[in-house]
């Protein structure tokens, strides 16, 4: 009988579950896309129980393929979750029902919550001790120093105000002490491990890290933060590290098997991308695309842009490893947007076809910010913006296909910007996957307006990977020990592409120069 472990990928759009064998080959797999709710402009939901039954039937399905294979469902030993970070959930705790629609990361319908909080900010302030208050700038510092993250639409906590504020259900729970609040790991392990365990309102720690609740320094929530925010401290769930066995499976074909790693995608992709040591870096281009940044023991605290964030944390007694991380909320949603709403390509997959017809974008810029921009700039004002069609040819659609590609390229230059700024580390290649890198024209782009070399792993499950990592991790599978990078060093060295860049560097920076002024003219739009 075989080893494997299994990890399920709870993204934006859509949930699979894999196995993988100690060489990080794919065993057996199955993916769904699970229903997008865009119920006003700026909104987005999931339904927490599609998120739940869609993971379910993935696990199943994928089950069937292994025994079809000829491998018993009992070869998968452990299992790990990886998930769509900051999205929020709540539900009952008698019940164990959803109470509302959970808000997806980049929903922005919170913009007037943030608003109100800054002015919370400017007038109260933070109460870091009895009697003592940080307000203002001193305010907003204490919470990036604290935290990692600025006041944003895109956390956790922002969101599960805006559910407090508007949905009665929730309102009625959090003045009862009925409310749990989770992210999306959360929610999925509370539904697996069933009432079979009693601790399970569980959040893992770099997932935690995107609450604006907790302290990334402690590990904890932090009081005067939860004050702030107004909330009930019975509403939130235990803090777990990232690789250690939490609970067991209830029901379904993995009944017993234990989970044994959660975290947050992006997280889960750097440690797939075994990006483990200072100086390392990955960017996983999906739905949006997330550039992390290994900083190890020691958290560096951005002051151009970037947010300080857990990377991980190898078991409950462990010093965590850091990141800081640029996130851009829009890469493949862009192309999602040219197929669906535009109608321009038929598959995501045809962009790259499209806008290798023209050579250049005929002069036209495309600031993809569907959702307002976050990193570096941190506007939710902003608008999208396409600019200089027809300029020097009539604009036709293979050039906003290629501008849409440029657009992906120039958000990631704009992070590593920030990025050497901050850790005063020039990047000379960057590790990516995701979707997006599947197309090679994309993968030049990138490199050429960037100006490093690209690297690009033939197996490109890395999300899924890291957790399966961290979960074999948690009972010594295979003998791989996420605290020893060298136990994993045999895993998918299935071989890498790069591309180099090829480009004029004057041609480079004269781009770049018209993109900056591009974005300059897309801020501050507020409808
Ligand atoms: O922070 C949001 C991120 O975790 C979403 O990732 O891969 O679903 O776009 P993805």
């Amino acid at each position: 009988m075989g080893k494997f472990v299994g990890s399920l990928d709870c993204g934006t759009t859509s949930v699979r579950f894999l196995i993988f064998d100690q060489n990080a080959n794919v065993v057996a797999q199955h993916q769904l896309e699970f229903p997008q709710y865009y119920l006003h402009p700026g909104w987005h939901d999931h339904d927490p129980s599609e998120i739940r039954e869609y993971s379910n039937r993935c696990i199943e399905e994928a089950i069937k393929t292994l025994e079809a294979n000829g491998w018993a469902k009992e070869s998968v030993k452990v299992i790990g979750i990886t998930n769509q970070r900051e999205t929020t959930v709540a539900w009952h705790r008698t019940t164990g029902n959803p109470l509302c629609n959970a808000i997806v990361w980049d929903d922005s319908r919170t913009k007037n919550v943030v608003t109100h909080f800054q002015h919370k900010m400017e007038t109260v302030g933070l109460q870091v001790e009895p009697g003592v208050w940080k307000k203002g700038e001193e305010g907003v510092e204490t919470l990036r120093q604290t935290t990692g993250l600025p006041l944003s639409t895109y956390f956790s906590a922002i969101k599960l105000r805006w559910m407090i504020d508007h949905i009665p259900e929730v309102s009625e729970a959090h003045e009862s002490d009925q409310l749990l609040f989770g992210t999306v790991e959360s929610w999925l392990f509370y539904n697996l491990v069933g009432d079979t365990q009693k601790a399970r309102h569980i959040c893992e720690v770099s997932n935690a890290s995107r609450t604006l609740l907790m302290n990334i320094t402690a590990l904890k929530w932090e009081p005067f933060l939860v004050d702030f925010f107004g909330l009930r401290p019975s509403i939130l769930p235990k803090i777990v590290s990232t690789s250690e066995v939490y609970g067991h499976i209830a029901s379904g074909p993995l009944k017993g098997v234990p989970i044994g790693g959660l975290v947050g995608d992006q997280q889960g992709a750097l440690v797939g991308n075994l990006c483990l040591r200072e100086g390392e870096a990955k960017c996983t281009y999906g739905t949006g695309a997330f550039l992390l940044f290994c900083t190890g023991n020691e958290i560096v605290k951005s002051t151009h842009g970037l947010l300080s964030t857990v990377a991980y944390q190898a078991g409950p007694n462990v010093p965590p490893v850091y990141a800081l991380e640029g996130s851009i909320s829009t890469a493949g949603s862009a192309i999602k947007w040219l197929r669906d709403s535009m109608q321009l390509i038929k598959s995501a997959a045809d962009v790259n076809a499209l806008a290798a017809k023209e050579p250049t974008t005929g002069g036209v810029y495309f600031v993809t910010a569907f959702s307002g921009l976050l990193a570096p700039y941190w506007d939710p004002a902003a608008a999208g913006l396409l600019i200089g069609i027809g300029v020097s040819q009539y604009t036709n659609p293979s050039h906003i296909a290629r501008a849409t590609l440029e657009a992906n390229a120039f958000q990631t230059r704009a992070v590593i910007e920030s990025m050497k700024l901050d850790s005063e580390t020039d990047l000379q290649h960057l590790k990516v996957d995701g979707g997006m890198t599947n197309g090679d024209l994309a993968m030049s782009i990138l490199s050429d307006l960037g100006g490093f070399s690209v690297i690009r792993p033939t197996m490109r499950e890395s999300t899924a990977l890291g957790s399966a990592l961290l979960a074999g991790s948690a009972i010594n599978l295979f003998g791989w020990d996420i605290r020893k990078p060298e136990t994993l060093s045999e895993v998918n060295r299935t071989g890498t592409r790069e591309f180099r860049p090829e480009m004029d560097n004057a041609e480079r920076e004269r781009r770049w120069g018209l993109w900056q002024r591009a974005v300059e003219r897309c801020r501050g739009w507020d409808d």
